[in-house]
């Protein structure tokens, strides 16, 4: 079992490299059962799972280059090729957090180019995405400074490194469904970074779908690490930590055998318990809007009415993802486009897919 010290590297770089560069995409995911609490470090309060999704990417590129003083952080951040202030101070924490990690940082001034596929305040994070696509960059360097480093290693680090980012980066490495949490029927779980979820998967879960109704694309008025320190003192904490142990058992089950009722049943309890928790918090509050509900009725009468298993799921914010089979789509994207369009802004709405994780690009 690997220990925070595992990923500190030890000696000097066995490799001198004056400079090069290195590409990567890294997708969003989408939890299933809720990280949602967690304590110091970004280690989690509970275990957690996601699909990870294919089209929602976040495309990083870094440019490094030796610099004389070794002693500081040096980099510059472009945003859809224009520089960006605002986005760098989040860097710099991330930095300074996995500096004695990655020690070979300070080495060199870093240019870190980053674009995202999906419209920028479409209400859908980047923070997962970004801070993947970026920690596969800097394992890309510490590779080719270090060329001995395992292939299971380079992606262990690169999900701790995602995790000191945002903790539900972790889960935007590798792999179609991940776990990241220890969780004493999934072997290798870990608080440090996420997994792939070890059993086969049913066929009835390959080519998942999820379209992505943006409900609200406005700023979120509780950002979610507001959210999770509020798991602290709260009423439910304790009872919830062990739900989700539970659901996570419960879903291990469900998803090696392909029964897609008690998949919606465990996913959208999630979702609404997740809710639940920020509706009981101190202080209180909802991100949920009256069309996060409207469609969240609509898609419980479709379902009852034509037995077709679609169901919905909810992150930090007013968006829904429509989750259902590859095999229904055609009947789903059917009713979302005549009854669901209009609850979303602007009538917009993403269509994505499971996917595979992080690719290189460069
Ligand atoms: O990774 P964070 O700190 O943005 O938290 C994400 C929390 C949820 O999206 C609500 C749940 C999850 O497990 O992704």
């Amino acid at each position: 079992m690997l220990s925070e010290k595992d990923f500190i590297c030890q000696n000097a770089p066995s490799n001198i490299i004056e400079k090069g560069s290195f590409q990567w995409s890294a997708p969003s995911n989408i939890a299933l059962v809720k990280y949602w609490g967690k304590k110091d470090r970004q280690i989690p309060a509970n275990p957690s799972i996601s699909f990870t999704l294919n089209n929602c990417k976040t495309i990083t590129k870094i440019d490094f280059a030796k610099k004389d003083n070794q002693n500081n952080f040096s980099f510059d951040l472009l945003f859809e090729g224009q520089p960006k202030e605002e986005f760098k101070p989040k860097i710099q924490k991330f930095l300074e957090r996995i500096a004695d990690y990655c020690p070979y940082l300070k080495y060199y001034h870093l240019t870190i180019a980053t674009e995202n596929t999906f419209p920028h305040s479409s209400g859908i994070a980047s923070s997962a995405s970004g801070m993947a696509a970026l920690s596969m960059n800097i394992m890309s360097m510490e590779k080719a400074l270090y060329p001995g480093i395992p292939d299971d290693y380079f992606f262990q680090k690169a999900s701790f490194l995602a995790r000191l980012g945002s903790g539900s980066a972790c889960r935007s490495v590798k792999g179609s469904m991940v776990v990241w949490g220890h969780h004493n029927e999934i072997a290798g779980s870990s608080d440090l970074f996420g997994v792939t979820f070890p059993s086969a998967i049913h066929n009835n879960f390959k080519n998942y779908q999820d379209t992505i109704l943006l409900v609200d694309k406005g700023e979120k008025q509780v950002s979610s690490t507001i959210g999770h320190d509020l798991m602290h003192n709260h009423p439910f904490a304790e009872q919830r930590f062990s739900q989700a142990h539970h659901n996570l058992s419960n879903l291990k089950t469900v998803l090696e055998n392909g029964n897609l009722d008690e998949f919606i049943q465990i996913v959208e309890s999630e979702a609404l318990t997740l809710h639940a928790m920020m509706m009981t918090s101190l202080p209180y509050f909802i991100l949920m809007k009256p069309n996060t509900l409207e469609i969240i009725n609509r898609i419980w009468k479709f379902r009852n009415y034509t037995k077709i298993p679609v169901c919905f799921t909810l992150d930090a914010g007013a968006n829904v993802h429509v989750l259902f089979p590859e095999n229904v789509r055609e009947a789903v994207l059917q009713f979302i486009t005549t009854e669901l369009v209009g609850y979303c802004q602007n009538g917009n709405y993403i269509c994505d897919t499971i996917g595979t994780g992080a690719i290189q690009i460069l």
